[in-house]
């Protein structure tokens, strides 16, 4: 087994980022970015860069230097709770469960849950529940063993609705099931350190939590414990996954266009989307374990950059609609669209060298042309080939492509493609002039939620929504 701390591994395992077919050399002027307009750029990157420089200096945006922090009382907590629990189900949404979800299903096995206990190396079954969605939430209840179970607890704000609700639920079954005591045991919080009504409670009740750090918000806290705990629960090695992060930032923290790659791939999605019309942002994993990132990445890209307002208080409304595909099962749903529909999108494809397995296709139907070609070919050369297929007949049809190259899918290069997208969008962020970081968009919905759940203060807006509903007569 090689060691992920070993100089010459980490060189094997850097993602790359191959752009060529975002380029107008080989999808035209109309469609791809020249590089005279990259390099037109460079004063307006100079300039973001130093400012994520010097707030990276005054600590106003921590997440950088998440990379380098002590884990180890995370990985105490974790083995704490392996040892106890054979459940461990993470109750929190957004930014507080897709990092989560996005490191498990990339790192653990696909089936971890459907194993048994030496199978799964001790480790709990592990479960995300990241919705409301009553028939979802009993049907788990029902399925799992209450005093084998521990209820990870995660929102940042101590206050999101759906997670509140989620975490009185398991407490009032809980404390039904297995008595009041039992309630301190049975649950484990990751909130702010010092702010929101999850941290009192803590306080209160002296349940077992871990900290976000105040400046990190939700999206760009899965190198936090909100990511980290639960991967350490289920096995992953959370110290190579920040070493990879660690590495990516050695590259993202150099100054100019073409040598980093975070900025390189804003500077191109943001002159594709504002310059050539490209308002759609697909990212397809040709992998089943990397499908969950580009889940991740839909949210960071769509929360941080969809904007109605930049820094100066004009009216813009920025942001690529990220969209997220699967290869090859998506070839079979979307990409006839991709192809041949509007010319609106650029895609991004993660694209993997080397997977765990191979899985060779038998002698068979040797009398069959169609499918004889395919004997003594593997799975894998199957997916990759499908891969760059797609990319080349895109590229042939006009439209921009970028992908990323995947040595291999484990915790160095994962922690790679997530801190790159972490910098990735903080660096469009400046470019469109917006505040990457805040989301005042979601914020009239959970007001609305408020005032028809009859939360008080909230009275007048229910008398607006009244309103609403009496006018709005158009169903059959
Ligand atoms: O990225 C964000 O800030 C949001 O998506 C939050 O993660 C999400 O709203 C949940 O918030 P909280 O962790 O406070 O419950």
């Amino acid at each position: 087994m090689a060691d992920w701390k070993d100089q010459k591994w980490q060189v094997s395992m850097e993602i790359k980022y191959d752009f060529n077919f975002m380029m107008s050399e080989f999808i035209g002027p109309e469609n791809g970015v020249a590089k005279d307009e990259v390099d037109a750029l460079a004063d307006r990157a100079e300039a973001v860069h130093r400012d994520l420089v010097s707030k990276r200096k005054d600590g106003t945006l921590p997440f950088f230097d998440l990379p380098y922090q002590d884990t180890s009382a995370t990985k105490v907590l974790a083995d704490e709770l392996a040892g106890e629990f054979d459940n461990f189900v993470l109750l929190g949404i957004g930014g507080s469960a897709l990092g989560p979800i996005a490191l498990q299903s990339a790192l653990r096995h696909p089936h971890h849950n459907v194993r048994n206990k030496k199978e799964r190396g001790g480790r709990p079954r592990m479960f995300f529940v990241d919705n409301v969605d009553p028939d979802q939430f009993s049907s788990l209840i029902e399925s799992i063993k209450l005093d084998k179970t521990v209820f990870n607890v995660i929102t940042k704000s101590g206050g999101t609705s759906e997670t509140m609700a989620q975490f009185m639920i398991s407490r009032g079954l809980v404390k039904k099931e297995l008595g009041k005591k039992a309630l301190k045991k049975h649950f484990v919080c990751i909130t702010d350190p010092e702010k929101g009504n999850l941290r009192k409670i803590v306080r209160d009740e002296k349940i077992r939590a871990l900290a976000v750090p105040p400046l990190v918000g939700g999206r760009f806290s899965v190198f936090t414990p909100v990511g980290l705990l639960s991967a350490a629960v289920s096995g992953i090695d959370i110290d190579e996954l920040l070493a990879g992060a660690a590495s990516m930032d050695m590259r993202t923290s150099m100054p100019g266009l073409w040598e980093n790659p975070a900025y390189l791939s804003a500077a191109l999605q943001y002159l594709a989307d504002t310059k050539k019309g490209k308002k759609i942002s697909v990212m397809m994993p040709y992998s089943q374990a990397l499908k969950d990132a580009a889940d991740w990445y839909r949210q960071i890209w769509a929360e941080s950059l969809g904007k109605r307002l930049d820094l100066q208080g004009n009216v813009v409304h920025t942001g690529q609609t990220p969209v997220k595909a699967l290869g090859a099962t998506d070839q079979h749903s979307q990409v006839q669209l991709y192809m041949e529909g509007p010319n609106d999108k650029t895609f991004t494809f993660l694209r993997v060298e080397e997977f765990d397995t191979k899985v060779t296709i038998p002698k068979d139907f040797t009398d069959i042309p169609g499918a004889a070609f395919l004997i003594g070919r593997s799975l894998n050369q199957l997916i990759n080939a499908e891969q760059a297929a797609t990319e080349t007949a895109l590229m042939q049809a006009g439209r921009p492509c970028a992908t990323i190259r995947v040595p291999t899918v484990n915790p160095f290069t994962l922690g790679q493609i997530l801190y790159m997208f972490e910098v990735q969008t903080a660096f469009a962020g400046g470019l469109y002039g917006i505040d990457p970081f805040d989301q005042p968009g979601v914020e009239e919905g959970k007001l609305l939620t408020y005032a028809m759940m009859d939360r008080p203060g909230y009275e007048k807006k229910k008398k607006e929504l009244e309103k609403i509903k009496k006018k709005a007569e158009y169903v059959i």
